[in-house]
């Protein structure tokens, strides 16, 4: 029985560079051996924290210091742990898109952090409805410590915040003296227009905390990320861990595998990505056009659909997964848990032929989840 799994935010096997990567594992035993022996510490391999250091770099024009870099257990590590350090007490506030990754939601609620969701828009957290929220919280008990934002291939809704937006919120974070954490976790997993620079690169400040990770750009498994920021928070995030560092033998493998640089095998993986975006748009299009609104991201590996109001999720949910159809529901991302009428497809490991019976059975279960057969009556992708 075919399974229609686009639940989960994975990369490509078929990209996977199986021969190259066995290569670099061999070159790495090889030559490194030694180290094995040894604990590798707070910032881990310092090979690949150089190549990590030069691709930020090549992406954002700035120079990066590869000993502001600290490798992770992937990017989560260094989501949480960066949570870890701001928060001061149970309960602070951390502010973050209204929508964002269902990792952090539940790391940071796990913490004992109190989170507030910004209203967004077709560009990603929105300046007027940070703003208000800021003056409002103003008057809590509860201290504001940080912002967390995904300002690049937003997961889950795919938005990409443009320049002037960036410039507005580094000054809104300048007034109220708040660090931001940018996690740009799918950065380089990049498929039309340029790229826009990253707050790190917009704001020499001590205050931008930036997170990257190797997860989606070669595959999940090798559990590698990075932090990378400037005194004292850097000193202060990589002091909260106990773990005596990230995965050594990994960090040499992939140190091997990227020693050309990072753009060779992002050039392989993009276009075949794109291709599957693509496709996805185009079957929805043909399927849901009347019923439904859902981004075209530039990068990333998430299709944000928006669903008629109309709309049993819970209905939705069961009558796909009878079907072999998985998605993951808008609830899950809600920074509150509201049931919204929305869903995220997560294309990037789903081989073609399943994309294309898959969204028609996707688009037969809407029907069926559905009070009435009434065309939408909204244009876009938020109110
Ligand atoms: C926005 C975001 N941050 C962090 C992560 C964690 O990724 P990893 O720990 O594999 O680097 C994910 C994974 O999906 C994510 O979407």
């Amino acid at each position: 029985m075919e399974v229609y799994d686009f639940a989960i935010g994975q990369t490509n096997p078929e990209t996977f560079p199986m021969d190259a990567f066995r290569d670099a594992a061999i070159a790495a035993i090889e030559e490194e051996h030694d180290a094995f022996n040894r604990y590798p510490g707070g910032k881990g391999h310092a090979g690949l924290r150089q190549l990590m250091a030069e691709r930020e770099s090549q992406r954002e024009g700035v120079p990066v210091d590869p000993e502001m870099i600290a490798l992770m257990n992937g990017s989560m590590q260094a989501v949480t742990l960066a949570g870890q350090a701001l928060m001061q007490a149970p309960g602070d506030i951390v502010i973050t898109e209204e929508y964002t990754y269902s990792g952090t939601i539940s790391a940071y609620k796990g913490i004992g952090l109190t989170m507030v969701g910004v209203a967004m828009d077709e560009q990603g957290m929105r300046m007027d409805a940070l703003a208000d929220t800021l003056q409002k919280l103003q008057r809590s008990d509860q201290k504001v410590r940080f912002i967390y934002t995904l300002t690049t291939y937003q997961n889950p809704t795919g938005t990409c915040m443009p320049l002037s937006r960036k410039k507005q919120l580094l000054e809104i974070a300048d007034r109220y003296q708040l660090p931001i954490v940018e996690d740009n976790c799918y950065g380089d997993v990049h498929f039309d227009g340029a790229k826009v620079p990253s707050l790190y690169a917009l704001d020499d400040s001590e205050r931008q905390i930036y997170i990257g990770s190797l997860s989606k750009i070669f595959a999940p498994g090798v559990r590698l990320g990075y932090l990378l920021a400037r005194k004292p928070h850097f000193n202060n995030i990589v002091s909260q861990r106990f773990d005596a560092g990230s995965n050594y033998f990994a960090a040499a493998v992939l140190a091997q595998f990227y020693k050309k640089g990072i753009w060779e095998h992002c050039d392989v993986a993009n276009p075949v990505l794109r291709h599957k975006r693509n496709l996805v748009c185009e079957l929805l299009n043909e399927t849901l056009a009347d019923f439904c609104v859902w981004s075209v991201p530039v990068g990333g590996l998430f299709i944000w659909v928006r669903l008629p109001e109309d709309i049993d999720m819970d209905k939705l949910r069961q009558v796909a997964a009878a079907n072999n159809f998985y998605f993951a529901a808008g609830k899950d991302f809600h920074v509150d848990s509201k049931q919204v009428p929305y869903l995220r497809l997560a294309f990037g490991h789903v081989p073609d032929d399943l994309i294309k019976k898959g969204i028609p059975v996707l688009a037969r279960s809407i029907s069926a989840a559905r009070t009435s057969n009434s065309a939408r009556d909204f244009e876009t992708l938020f109110d």
